[in-house]
């Protein structure tokens, strides 16, 4: 399978500030490839490198099989980018960006058929400024496909959107792929990168701390479970000799249990024993927030 991109430890300083010190990853032909990181962790510098927008103080960088930097007329051609928000006038209208738009890349689709084929025909005459925060987001993918691009960059596309335009924009990715299109997709939340992506590449202060599949990533660091319950019993010594259990914490009558593999039917088991039957006993299996909340350290 080709690889469309490839960096091998990018470095990006603001002045003396490192926004990225190590990041290396590579992207195949037709994946929704995910970035996933806090605040700050330096995924957008590292897209906007890749799109030849900034200039790397370190590391490789091909995309397509160009430089970003010095191809970048090259490579303008096959890339799609999804613009932010401000960068639209509120008053233009749904055809006139597209028509702006393809006019940069003669070699594209004519905008009308891309306009359709992106469910905006009924919008064609509105104004930027008064489509809502989904159909913003629709007209952006469409700006992004509108020169048939062999690889897309969204960064933050559905920041804002209700439950119900995050799922609609989650399918127009999805199109988006279907087309034979790759996409790199910058995102904060864990169900969308979950419900989307083919990899990660988890970004936790500038560098790349793991990189896997979702379920990949739930199995490697999420395999452990954690136990609740509630009791008056003073003495839970007993729980640290089950041999699933990695760890207890109380806070008052309210217990937490870490542990792994069967730890629900050990507690549950040894809590009998004991004579102690609490009626909120739950266990709570990580999911793919969890894991991202061990790696990166927010929580623990
Ligand atoms: N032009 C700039 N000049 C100076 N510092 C910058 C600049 N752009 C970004 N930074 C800093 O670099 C670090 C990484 O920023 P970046 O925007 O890449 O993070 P991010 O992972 O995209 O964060 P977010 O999730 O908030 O979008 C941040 O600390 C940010 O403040
Ligand atoms: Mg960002």
């Amino acid at each position: 399978m080709a690889t469309v991109v490839d960096v091998q430890h990018l470095e990006k300083r603001y002045g003396s500030f490192t926004a990225v010190e190590d990041v290396t990853f590579s992207v195949d032909e037709g994946e929704i490839y995910g970035i996933l990181g806090p605040n700050g962790a330096g995924k957008t510098t590292t897209v906007e490198c890749l799109q030849g927008l900034r200039r790397a103080d370190g590391g490789e960088l091909r995309v397509l099989g160009h430089d970003p930097l010095t191809d970048a007329e090259q490579l303008r051609r096959h890339i799609g980018s999804q613009l932010q928000e401000s960068a639209l006038p509120d008053r233009m209208k749904v055809w006139e960006a597209l028509d702006l738009f393809s006019s940069l890349v003669p070699e594209g689709p004519p905008w009308p058929t891309v306009m359709e084929e992106w469910g905006l025909g009924s919008k064609r005459e509105a104004k930027f400024g008064n489509l809502s925060g989904g159909q913003q987001q629709r007209l952006f993918v469409a700006l992004a496909v509108v020169n048939a691009p062999r690889l897309v960059f969204f960064d933050e596309m559905t920041t804002g959107l209700d439950p119900m335009s995050r799922r609609v924009t989650w399918d127009l990715v999805r199109k988006v792929r279907e087309q034979g299109t790759t996409v790199v997709l910058v995102t904060h939340f864990m169900d969308e990168a979950e419900e989307l992506c083919d990899r990660i590449a988890v970004i936790n202060d500038q560098r790349v701390v793991a990189i896997d599949t979702p379920g990949g990533l739930i199995r490697r660091f999420g395999g452990r479970a954690t136990v609740t319950f509630s009791t008056d019993a003073v003495d839970l010594g007993f729980l640290h000799s089950i041999e699933e259990v990695d760890g207890v914490s109380r806070e008052g009558r309210r217990v937490t249990v870490s542990g792994h593999g069967a730890v629900l039917a050990s507690v549950a088991a040894g809590l009998v024993g004991h004579g102690i039957k609490p009626v909120d006993l739950a266990s709570h299996r990580a999911s793919l927030e969890d894991v991202f909340l061990t790696i990166t350290g927010v929580e623990e």
